[in-house]
């Protein structure tokens, strides 16, 4: 459906086509402005940016829509599982029974990683965070399989099943690999006859041989990872895309992507939830001072917000009432969620939160089940990029298979005009 718009600059009027995508966006097409024009557009932080054409995931942030590749993502939280909406992410479509099962074995197979990428894991700094660790730990990996790694664009496509299924098979391996380390343990290696969050969780907490698995934990995570797996062009996958376009290896781009993940606003939220809600817990407000601190700029209401959701976070819903089932199974009740829940409340209804469109985002309700999964708050964030990496992985894919330009957006200088040296003698 061709679109146009047109606009006017001093006595000129540039005509622009307009872009429109299978749920009806529109964008701009200012490709050719600049060579037209002279005109660059500024929008700083890209807000109202399209970066890129994708097919791995839809949002409507104002009616709360999340689906990938065009399946709701309530949906696929009640009917499918993590390594199945992985490869629905990879290849576009809901895998065969076999297909499925070919996945799950290679996945499992790839799980015992080269001892020098465990021995590069032991030999980091005791102090490092296990997301340094983690970022780290993917180059190492990499490293360890240059054949999957080469930065020439169609070997790495020729190889990224493979490589795709390496990395989402190494990253529990590798986040177990640094706790382990981290608490004085020997590593506990991968057991086939476990599905894939089980092994994780037996990798991790396993000890005195006990290497029992409450089905119910194992499911809670598999659906944290399944809701975490993608979300379109946020601040990692960006960054992902970022350096696919230069022709870098996915191990490469994934690495960036996990330290782009890091920051407290994107994916170290989950952390500073609970940091927060343990916070108010400990300090005996039940919410009210703190939401109060909150409207007058003093603190933020970590896990709530976001860049695209003006309305609930479809993800957050899910997870709000996992919550319950995941403490149930364990049977222990959580004073923090209580906290949670009455922050939402809340905040649902206070002008402040309800004029700036701010509502529960995915950070809110899982750090809560991780805690009662035992995870140390630490490593929140890493479990969020395992359950990120297909998406990562997609991008990368969609980017390297569409051979796209190098990404190099513009600026708008602000510096210093020309001006001549002065030697120091004279400064
Ligand atoms: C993720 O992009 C993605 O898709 C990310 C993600 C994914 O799956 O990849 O969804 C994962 O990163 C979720 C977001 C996790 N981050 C947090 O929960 C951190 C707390 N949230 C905020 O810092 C904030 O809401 C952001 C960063 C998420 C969004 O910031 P925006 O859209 O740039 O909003 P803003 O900073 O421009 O704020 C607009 C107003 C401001 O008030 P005024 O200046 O208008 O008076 O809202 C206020 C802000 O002060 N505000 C908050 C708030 N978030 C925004 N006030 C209190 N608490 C908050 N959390």
């Amino acid at each position: 459906m061709s679109d146009t718009a047109s606009l006017t600059y001093g006595e000129t009027t540039f005509p622009l086509n307009v872009l429109t995508g299978t749920e009806d966006e529109k964008a701009l097409d200012v490709r050719q402005l600049r060579k037209e024009s002279g005109l660059i557009t500024y929008d700083d932080g890209y807000g109202n940016t399209g970066s890129c054409e994708s097919s791995v995931t839809f949002i409507d942030g104002d009616k709360g829509i999340l689906r990938y590749r065009g399946y709701d993502i309530a949906e696929l939280a009640e009917k499918s599982n993590f390594l199945e909406v992985c490869l629905l992410l990879l290849n576009g479509e809901l895998p065969s029974s076999q297909e499925l099962a070919a996945f799950e074995s290679k996945v499992s197979s790839f799980q015992n990683l080269p001892s020098e990428v465990l021995d590069s894991i032991q030999a980091m700094p005791s102090s490092v965070h296990p997301m340094g660790s983690l970022a780290a730990g993917l180059q190492a990996l990499g490293g360890a399989c240059p054949h999957l790694c080469t930065n020439d664009r169609n070997q790495d496509i020729a190889n990224f099943d493979d490589a795709a299924a390496l990395i989402i098979a190494a990253l529990p391996a590798l986040a177990a690999a640094n706790y382990r380390k981290k608490a004085g343990e020997s590593l506990r290696k991968p057991d086939a006859s476990f599905n894939y969050c089980e092994n994780f969780l037996s990798m991790m907490f396993e000890k005195d041989g006990d290497a029992s698995i409450n089905p119910a934990l194992s499911k809670a995570l598999d659906l944290i990872f399944l809701l975490h797996a993608d979300h379109e062009q946020n601040c990692s996958t960006s960054t992902c895309r970022m350096i696919a376009s230069g022709g870098a290896n996915p191990f490469a781009s994934l690495a960036g992507a996990v330290s782009a993940l890091w920051g407290p606003l994107h994916g170290g939220a989950n952390m500073a939830v609970i940091n927060m809600l343990n916070d108010i817990h400990g300090s005996g407000d039940d919410g009210s001072k703190f939401i109060q601190s909150a409207k007058e700029g003093k603190s933020r209401l970590m896990g709530f917000g976001h860049r695209v959701y003006r309305n609930y976070d479809p993800r957050a819903k899910i997870l709000k009432s996992a919550c319950d089932k995941a403490l149930a199974a364990l049977g222990v009740s959580s004073p923090i969620l209580d906290i949670a829940r009455r922050l939402e409340e809340v905040a649902l209804q206070d002008p402040y939160f309800i004029d700036r469109k701010l509502y529960p985002n995915v950070d809110f309700y899982s750090g809560i089940i991780l805690q009662a999964l035992g995870f140390p708050t630490n490593t929140f964030t890493v479990l969020f990029a395992i359950g990120r990496a297909p998406g990562w992985l997609a991008h990368w894919k969609e980017i390297a298979q569409t051979g796209k330009k190098i990404h190099r957006p513009r600026q708008i200088y602000q510096g210093s005009n020309l001006r001549s040296y002065i030697s120091v003698e004279n400064r």
